[in-house]
């Protein structure tokens, strides 16, 4: 038995199917699933039956995986091992967040075009999102192609962009929703770092934008125009062609990378029904200005 791949567009995003993730996994069936990866960009691996230990294993097959920044939040006791991000609408209690919830309200941030951790000095390379619990409507995932958006760009605008450096802060996110109660030692532990708005991915040697809603200023422009480009990229870049949205079933594991994709949860009831996502993130080689070669301007 090997494992096999069915593409669901000629180039973003396929199913894998025929492989146990639960049990180690051969070096040929690995060596499929990263050549896949590094062409479709997202991989979906339905039905999978794994405890959290064997999600972080799969997991770091591709790398050293994040701590999630959930332990600089010192409101409320994690639910999960740090290993793990929790982009549920539960407590620690295993009960649905209150409306009113600096949790659920941080994680709001979710609903709006990111991709995982860029507001990290070295950001995440992979996110590997296992589905638990899903709402019965609603609460889906969207994907959005930053290389064939790159590739669709005028050339004027690839020229304008090519050395562009952005400062990415989980900060500038939770700002466009009107949330910004954080303290002094927060701001602290997370703040602004660089990085490019143009990177090209080794593996595939493909051309990619990287955006995300943690994007502020640019550097070398005013804040005003700076916004507004990455503003106007964003609109190009999440445009439906681009576009796959996940459905989730039950004990799908959803794979993507990050420094070619965006991504954003759908509305659901959150305040009504149980959605229990858990993210494994594996941690990028270094901050994407390094790996570009692109001098960082001085803040
Ligand atoms: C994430 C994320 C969106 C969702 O796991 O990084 O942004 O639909 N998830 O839960
Ligand atoms: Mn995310």
């Amino acid at each position: 038995m090997s494992v096999i791949v069915v593409p669901l567009t000629e180039s973003f995003a396929a199913e894998i199917g025929d492989i146990d993730l639960s049990q180690p996994v051969a070096p040929s069936d690995l060596a499929t699933i990263n050549e896949a990866f590094a062409k479709y960009a997202v991989l979906i691996f339905p039905d999978q039956r794994l405890s959290q230990g064997q999600h972080l294993e799969f997991a770091k097959l591709f790398g050293p995986l994040e701590t999630t920044i959930g332990v600089y939040r010192k409101d409320a006791p994690l639910r999960l091992p740090t290993e793990l991000a929790d982009v549920s609408n539960l407590n620690h209690e295993n009960e649905v967040l209150g409306k009113e919830s600096r949790v659920r309200l941080f994680q709001l941030g979710n609903r709006l075009w990111h991709t995982d951790s860029s507001f990290k000095r070295v950001p995440a390379r992979a996110s590997l999102l296992y589905a638990r619990t899903i709402a019965p409507v609603g609460g889906h995932t969207e994907f959005a192609d930053e290389r064939a958006a790159y590739d669709a760009l005028p050339e004027e605008m690839k020229r304008r962009i090519e050395t562009l450096v952005a400062e990415h802060s989980i900060f500038n996110s939770r700002a466009r929703l009107g949330f910004t109660n954080f303290s002094e030692e927060e701001r602290r532990e997370m703040p602004p770092v660089p990085q490019v708005l143009v990177r090209t991915i080794p593996e595939s040697g493909r051309k990619s934008l990287y955006l995300a809603s943690h994007a502020g200023r640019i550097f070398g422009m005013s804040e005003a125009d700076g916004r507004a480009l990455i503003d106007h990229l964003i609109a190009h870049a999440t445009q439906r062609q681009f576009v796959y949205t996940h459905r989730w079933r039950v004990n799908d594991l959803v794979m993507w990378d990050n420094r070619c994709t965006l991504h954003r949860g759908t509305e659901f009831d959150d305040l009504r029904w149980k959605r229990d996502v858990q993210r494994a993130t594996v941690c990028d080689v270094a901050n994407s200005c390094e790996q570009e070669g692109v001098a960082i301007a001085a803040a």
